[in-house]
């Protein structure tokens, strides 16, 4: 992390160093704890000497009565190691950072490197914050290899064709948690005009827009309802262009009466119950175009609006 040299990085690698802070991890991860029990987790685009989402994990590892805990550091560069926590290894009755049993990798802990794939196949959960620059082949990846996973992602990924029919089939939903959050970036980080800080420590921090967490596992308050309170009118809701459905400027005036094909903002995604509303996947042109819905404007012109999801109300 923020000690490596950057001098082997690609542009989209440099973008993809930003680190997760603990209490952001703690919110998310404490409607999971029922399903920790007995557990392998691994975090496997971590550091684990910095990472919070190993931290998180080896200061709970008794609460949560985890099985075993497992993290790579991926090295643009060079071979690696992973890092172990499963038992009282110095016998002091406790399971902490005394007991890590750090072993060296044959190659660079790349997620989709032979050796990690082994320990993706034999672990339970795959908890962490990984590569933006990789995120859709990542996601599909722990899909494919039929893994539960609680993961940091941007919502505008949904809306890409490996993303849709996930989202759609209810193979990945979005966690509770959304919105703009602050990152660690490194030393090298470079300095931007907007959306960047460095705080009185000399730490350099970044924020970004749009995040959220991506899971397959089933908590409670998956379900729970959207309290809607707008009521629908021809005038306040035009029908798209290009798709058979209503446009929905903001997530607080979905109506509660209208029963039709709802273009809503990405951003439902975290609150939305499936349940309560069906998500219709796009069409083809949809498709083509990210969920970009085109409108009439009041003055006779077409606009291309930011992405939308196409959702229905169930009865
Ligand atoms: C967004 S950062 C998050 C780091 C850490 N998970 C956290 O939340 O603080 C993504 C991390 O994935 C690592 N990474 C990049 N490419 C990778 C790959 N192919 N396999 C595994 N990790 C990778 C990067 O070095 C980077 O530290």
């Amino acid at each position: 992390m923020a000690g490596n040299s950057n001098l082997h990085m690609s542009k989209a690698q440099k973008e993809d160093e930003f680190y997760t802070e603990l209490s952001m991890i703690e919110k998310e991860l404490r409607f999971y704890k029922q399903h920790f029990e007995n557990k392998t987790v691994f975090c496997n685009c971590d550091d684990p000497e910095w990472s919070n989402f190993w931290k998180y994990f080896e200061l709970k590892f008794d609460e949560l009565k985890l099985k075993k805990l497992i993290s790579t550091h991926f090295d643009a560069s060079e071979s690696t190691y992973k890092l172990e926590l499963f038992k009282d290894t110095n016998g002091d009755g406790v399971i902490n950072s005394k007991d890590i049993v750090k072993t060296p990798l044959n190659a660079n802990g790349d997620f989709r490197s032979p050796e990690c794939l082994e320990i993706l196949d034999d672990c339970d959960i795959v908890v962490t914050n990984p590569p933006f620059s990789l995120f859709r082949e990542y996601i599909t990846t722990l899909v494919e290899h039929n893994k539960d996973f609680i993961i940091i992602g941007n919502l505008n990924n949904i809306t890409y064709n490996e993303m849709m029919p996930l989202i759609k089939e209810q193979k990945v939903w979005a966690g509770k948690n959304s919105g703009h959050y602050w990152f660690r970036v490194p030393e090298w980080y470079e300095e931007k005009k907007t959306d960047f800080k460095i705080d009185e420590n000399g730490v350099k921090w970044r924020r970004m827009g749009n995040i959220c967490w991506f899971t397959n596992m089933d908590i409670p308050e998956h379900y729970e309802d959207l309290t809607l309170y707008a009521t629908y009118s021809p005038e306040e809701y035009p029908k798209c262009l290009n798709i058979d459905a209503i446009f929905v400027r903001l997530v607080d005036k979905i109506p509660m009466d209208y029963n039709g094909l709802m273009a809503v903002p990405i951003t439902i995604l975290p609150k939305l119950n499936p349940k309560q509303f069906e998500l219709v996947g796009f069409d083809k042109e949809l498709t083509e175009n990210h969920g970009r819905v085109r409108t009439l404007q009041p003055n006779g012109k077409e606009k291309t609006e930011y992405a939308r999801l196409i959702i229905r109300r169930k009865p």
